[in-house]
């Protein structure tokens, strides 16, 4: 493959004005055409592939976009005779030369926490002398102390800093994320960290899904007290949600179900109220022990059940029933965190395919778990330490992920119809994503049909 950036073979981008965009000479296509990926077909990207391997063959892959939507992908030598002869000249098309690369759906990130201030690198230090994650939290440093220094971030700031890192995002082929607050716990504040995550999904080019997490911790000023939990719960009840329903901004809301945080039974209040303020439920669900979260998603419905580090049995029966059932609760495996944390790995993604749970794979970015914005790093990380198939972590990162956020009919596959969202790969085939660990892979970025990023020519 040459090693120059992308060529435009004809016409301008269309970003330029033309309303066609043709992507041609792909060495492969993976476009998850075919609904949410369980059990053995998470192992079948629905490929489209250069005839021997040739990517300069009339009838390599080619993906045509329309006015931001994806036309067709097919062979080049028959999409062109087709959209030739149904209305769609090609000189309206912007071309590009993808020189034998991969295109797959834009990546989906379905959890972060986009929006914070601050960093927590000595936390890093204080780990590698053993201490725990929640110990540090008890002692007021970890999510306390980013609290502290997001109350005290301008919104300017936390724009600044949302765009550093969706900027990064996208340089790793991501172009839908969700993005929860949380670092708040306080009304203003937790207003403030929706409304950025608002404008800078209206900003674009990522799009961005905001969740409100004020059930992330008990916050500062509640501590102290001997009702604190239950009081904070109050507050969450009575003046957070209220106030979050009605500023509008946020589509789902989340719990961090965990030993020693919210139980199952607190959780469930919040939840079941947000859900009744029209807030879809999600859950940090058994992230640092089995604390009952995925049974209480399958029990609410829930979209998605988050972390799953180490369920209990129960909890993966119950997320199994609900996908068995029609009802499926996607299992979001988050494998930086583990990493990160210095904890023995023992998600069993393995299992969850096996159980016909739907598996989702994000990055959790975050200042304490997970600094990592790199979606290709959770794929390497799910095949080295989960034995996912690189085909499975990419059904996991497009159109699983769709279905967690609830988007799935608009993007996480490259069918008729669906919004142009494309990562565009400086390798053959998907499978080689998750094998360059650290690399970057990504060539170009198209959302909605424009290339938002095009790498340098190197
Ligand atoms: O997903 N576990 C709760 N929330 C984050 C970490 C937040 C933090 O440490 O700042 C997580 O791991
Ligand atoms: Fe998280």
């Amino acid at each position: 493959m040459a090693s120059s950036g992308l060529r435009l073979l004809q016409g301008g981008r269309a970003s330029d004005g033309l309303p066609g965009l043709l992507l041609e000479n792909a060495g492969e296509v993976a476009t998850l055409a075919g609904g949410m990926r369980v059990g053995a077909h998470m192992d079948d990207p629905a490929l489209l592939t250069a005839p021997g391997g040739d990517p300069g063959h009339e009838a390599a892959p080619a993906v045509a976009c329309w006015e931001g939507r994806i036309l067709a992908a097919g062979p080049r030598n028959d999409l062109v005779q087709a959209l030739e002869g149904s209305g769609y000249p090609i000189a309206r098309f912007a071309r590009l030369d993808i020189e034998g690369g991969t295109i797959t759906p834009g990546l989906i990130d379905a959890h972060t926490h986009l929006l914070f201030g601050g960093s927590r690198e000595n936390e890093l230090v204080l780990r590698q002398r053993g201490a725990d994650y929640l110990e540090i939290l008890k002692a007021g440093g970890g999510i306390l102390s980013t609290v502290a220094a997001t109350r005290a971030a301008s919104e300017s700031e936390l724009l600044d800093h949302g765009r550093r890192w969706l900027g990064e995002m996208l340089a790793h082929g991501t172009t839908t994320v969700e993005a929860k607050s949380g670092y708040g716990l306080d009304l203003p504040t937790e207003l403030r960290l929706l409304e950025v995550a608002h404008r800078l999904g209206k900003e674009g080019p990522i799009e961005v899904h905001p969740t409100w997490l004020g059930a992330h911790a008990v916050a500062p000023e509640f501590r102290a007290r001997p009702d604190g939990t239950e009081a904070y719960i109050r507050h969450l009840l009575d003046e957070q949600l209220p106030g979050v329903a009605a500023q509008g901004r946020a589509k789902f809301a989340d719990v961090f179900c965990e030993r020693g945080v919210f139980s199952p039974a607190q959780a469930r209040r919040v939840l079941r109220e947000a859900a009744r303020l029209g807030l879809q439920p999600r859950i940090h669900a058994d992230e640092l022990a089995p604390s009952g979260g995925a049974e209480l998603a399958a029990e609410l419905g829930a979209l998605s059940a988050d972390h799953l580090a180490v369920p209990s049995q129960a909890g993966i029966d119950a997320l199994a029933a609900a996908a068995g059932a029609g009802h499926p609760v996607v299992a979001v495996v988050l494998p930086s965190v583990n990493w990160f944390l210095m904890h023995e790995e023992t998600t069993p993604a393995r299992t969850f395919v096996d159980r016909g749970i739907p598996v989702a794979l994000a990055t959790d970015f975050n200042p304490g778990t997970s600094p990592t914005p790199s979606l290709p790093l959770a794929m390497s990380l799910a095949c080295l330490t989960l034995k996912l198939t690189p085909s499975e972590a990419l059904a996991a990162v497009t159109i699983n992920a769709a279905v967690a956020l609830g988007i799935a009919d608009e993007v996480g596959s490259i069918e008729s119809g669906r919004q142009a969202d494309l990562a565009i790969w400086n390798v053959p085939t998907h499978r080689q994503i998750p094998y360059w660990p650290g690399a970057d892979l990504v060539r170009a970025v198209v959302k909605r049909g424009r290339v938002v990023l095009e790498r340098a020519p190197s």
